[in-house]
């Protein structure tokens, strides 16, 4: 085992579902300066030679992979680099709920996954949507540099490219299949050495507006409810069956019920969807007085209290009243909760 790595981990390892929401990045960085992205950054060889190159910027490179965290990590440190940092998350979590409006100068996506299969393209980062949600992050004048070896994806994202009406081309076309003035990536090396022709991507934001409908999540006081009910833990434990439901952009899935040892209270695993987020949490019920109780969140695993937990605990006292024609709700401090049970 590399304890060095893990030690490094521990003490530097930022992750999106952790960073506030948005990220002051200069208060992280301890310095103003013009933010760059990269996306994806694999074997982190391009994100240190950017950071290398631009010691005028903060460098943020997003990976959903652990162990290309641990590469960039040891990369940073080896360089002796202070203005470059990596972040475990999704891109398109990243983006949304970690960036401000207009905060990102720069922005690289190199040979993102390209999905091959006709039934997995929407799994693709870049589509019309996506570089929607860029153009609220991204001000006038920034740069937007995307590449890719895969033919498929690379006409799927000349489309979505030429048809935003956000971005334009630094350069007389839509893209260059040749671009000696970068540092060679990982993938683009493989690409290359198989004989595919790799496609790049030079473009700008330009000045047209971009309606921001990507607000960064939310974040709530610690949601409760308290109701009043006969009925012990073991027979609201007994009734229980998977039930889910959907409003608006949330989705709620109470999957499982466990009940403690101690018989002080009931654990719901909970899984809740809202984009750009999902978290899968723990709900608990437990006793607060004879005949009352109380539902909140669970603190196992460092959720986030946003409006789709409200819900999912909304949900939940809803089900948990409805067993017995005399349990009522006496308090909760929720804003969002429940129109109407499925
Ligand atoms: C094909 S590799 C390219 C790596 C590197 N950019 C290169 O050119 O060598 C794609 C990388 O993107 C990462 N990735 C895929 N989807 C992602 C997402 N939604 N958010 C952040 N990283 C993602 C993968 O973990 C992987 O390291």
């Amino acid at each position: 085992m590399n304890w060095d790595i893990i030690g490094v981990m521990s003490s530097k390892l930022l992750t999106a579902i952790h960073l506030p929401w948005p990220t002051d990045w200069a208060e992280l960085f301890q310095r103003e300066a013009p933010l760059i992205v990269e996306i994806g950054f694999g074997g982190g060889e391009f994100l240190v030679d950017l950071a290398r190159q631009r010691p005028e910027c903060n460098v943020v490179g997003v990976e959903i992979s652990a162990y290309s965290i641990r590469k960039g990590i040891k990369k940073i440190k080896t360089a002796g680099l202070t203005n470059a940092k990596v972040v475990q998350g999704n891109a398109q979590i990243f983006v949304q709920s970690l960036c401000r409006p207009a905060s990102i100068r720069e922005l690289y996506i190199n040979f993102p996954d390209p999905w091959p299969k006709a039934e997995h393209n929407r799994r693709r980062l870049i589509n019309d949507g996506f570089l929607h949600l860029l153009a609220t992050r991204i001000p006038a004048g920034g740069l937007l540099e995307i590449a890719t070896d895969h033919a498929d994806y690379a006409e799927a994202i000349t489309e979505c490219l030429q048809r935003t009406p956000y971005f334009e081309s630094r350069l007389p076309t839509t893209f260059i299949t040749e671009d000696d003035q970068r540092p060679r990536t990982k993938y683009e090396l493989i690409g290359l050495e198989e004989g595919r022709v790799c496609h790049y991507y030079k473009w700008r934001r330009n000045d047209a507006a971009a309606e921001d409908i990507f607000p960064a999540p939310q974040e709530l006081p610690m949601p409760h409810i308290v109701f009043s009910t006969p009925m012990s833990l073991t027979e609201i434990g007994q009734q229980f069956e998977v039930a889910q439901f959907t409003q608006g952009n949330v989705r709620v899935k109470l999957l499982e019920m466990f009940k403690s040892l101690s018989n002080e209270q009931i654990f719901v695993e909970t899984y809740v969807s809202e984009q750009p987020l999902t978290q899968r949490v723990g709900l608990s019920i437990r006793h607060r007085a004879p005949q009352e109780l109380v539902i909140g969140l669970h603190d196992t695993g460092f959720p986030r209290p946003t409006p789709g937990i409200q819900l999912a605990i909304s949900f939940l006292a809803k089900w948990a009243v409805s067993l017995h024609p005399e349990a009522k709700i006496l308090q909760s401090n929720l804003k969002s909760t429940v129109d109407e049970m499925p």
